[in-house]
């Protein structure tokens, strides 16, 4: 493995880092001007790598390096990659080094003038973290075809729609079809990601393999209250939308320590009219909650429903619950894992497969293709954080790895599998 492409990655993700929407902290939304200017610079290392590049509807970017020439009548695709969106105030590896790893692999096989039996590219996801329309995974599930079109009509924080947004970027938001990739050319889907937690590093290995990602749902809330004097109306009389919230988060907080394996946040708070002197007529929150088992995700999302109208009839108060999204657990793929954990035994000592908590493209990608992802030990565990790190030294051996299991597929005559 040559040094030199993993110090060409951790200077491509500061590169990346300093592209930002947001003065001083690292914010990259979907669509954004700074997301105009991140696809201009991976394109142009898309290009030096050997690939041709699109820009689909929606405003991913996608590289291709094609097959070897006897095969490329009937090309069939490795997809690999990772989203190139942030969440705010973030860490530069999340997304980037799925993306920055991949282009690395295929520059490996270029300067080597090597090409395999199926065609590999490379998805620079547009958004996977949903924080400029409270709506994840909209560039893979634009290219899984799952992507609804309903949400076009959503707007952000300053009104903007999701469809005017897509158009300003160069997109096509009436052309979304165009974007999905056929699924009988698509030989799988492969993705690199910090881990996002804290278990490699415990266990002192650089690489983890993937079984699994947890369902999560996510729900917008708004108690809906009345505004009042705070100096003049009595605490009796009062109703006051936050305090529901408040009640609400910590029944969140409560139910989720009480269920193991669930996790549950709640992100976003905002109160209106959102005054000092003014009891707050309106409270919206954001919900995140997330189990491995769809099942117990769900029943605690009815629950937390049950509790949500209890305290809004206790107060006096209306709830509206806005479901925003539903992704079901995903399994990894077993063969395609098989192939990536020999791969990771060629350069750790031991294999470990753990589950991910976080969400991936990888869970809209198994709609249409087997999936299988590759984690990398993460600093501390820390990530959405600007502190989120990995080392050069264990990027070198995941873009060794993910060398090893493009020849090993390759060895294989994966289609055959
Ligand atoms: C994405 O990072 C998520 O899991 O929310
Ligand atoms: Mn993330
Ligand atoms: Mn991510």
């Amino acid at each position: 493995m040559k040094k030199g492409l993993a110090q060409t990655v951790m200077a491509r993700l500061e590169a990346l880092g300093r592209i930002t929407d947001e003065p001083g902290r690292l914010t990259r939304t979907f669509c954004s001007p700074a997301m105009q200017r991140a696809n201009q610079l991976v394109n142009s290392w898309m290009r030096q790598a050997g690939m041709t590049v699109r820009q689909d509807a929606i405003g991913n970017l996608i590289g291709h390096y094609a097959a070897e020439q006897r095969c490329q009548a009937h090309e069939k695709v490795l997809l690999l990659g990772s989203h190139l969106d942030t969440v705010r105030n973030a860490g530069k590896f999340d997304g980037p080094l799925g993306v920055l790893t991949a282009i690395a692999c295929v520059q490996q096989l270029h300067e080597k003038n090597i090409r395999l039996p199926f065609a590999v590219e490379v998805a620079a996801f547009g958004d996977e973290e949903g924080v400029r329309f409270q709506k994840a995974y909209i560039g893979s599930t634009a290219l899984a075809g799952t992507f609804d079109a309903r949400d076009l009509k959503r707007t952000d924080a300053e009104g903007i729609t999701m469809e005017a947004a897509i158009r300003d970027f160069g997109g096509n938001p009436n052309q979304l079809a165009s974007a999905r990739l056929n699924p009988d050319r698509l030989l799988g889907y492969a993705e690199v990601h910090i881990e996002q937690g804290p278990l490699l590093e415990n266990k002192k290995l650089p690489l983890g393999v993937v079984t699994a990602i947890a369902g999560q749902t996510r729900a917008h809330l708004a108690f809906n209250g009345r505004a009042g004097h705070a100096g003049t109306t009595p605490m009796a009389l009062r109703r006051d939308a936050l305090c529901a919230a408040a009640q609400l988060i910590l029944e969140v907080e409560a139910l989720a320590k009480n269920q193991a394996g669930l996790v549950a946040t709640v992100g976003a708070l905002q109160a209106f009219p959102g005054v000092s002197n003014v009891i707050p007529a309106q409270a919206q929150l954001s919900l995140d909650l997330r189990h491995p088992v769809d099942d117990v995700r769900r029943s605690a999302c009815a629950e937390l429903r049950k509790r949500a109208r209890t305290i809004a009839t206790a107060r006096k108060l209306q709830v509206h619950w806005e479901a925003v999204s539903e992704t079901a657990a995903v399994q990894c793929d077993s063969r395609l894992s098989a192939v990536l954990g020999e791969a990771v035994k060629q350069h750790q000592k031991s294999l470990v497969r753990l589950p991910s908590g976080a969400g991936h493209d990888a869970a809209a990608m198994a709609a249409i293709a087997p999936v299988a992802m590759l984690f990398v030990r993460c600093k501390g565990g820390i990530s959405h954080h600007p502190e989120e790190s990995a080392s050069e030294a264990d990027i070198r051996i995941a873009i060794a790895v993910m060398g090893d299991f493009l020849q090993r597929l390759a060895a294989l005559h994966y289609e055959k599998l």
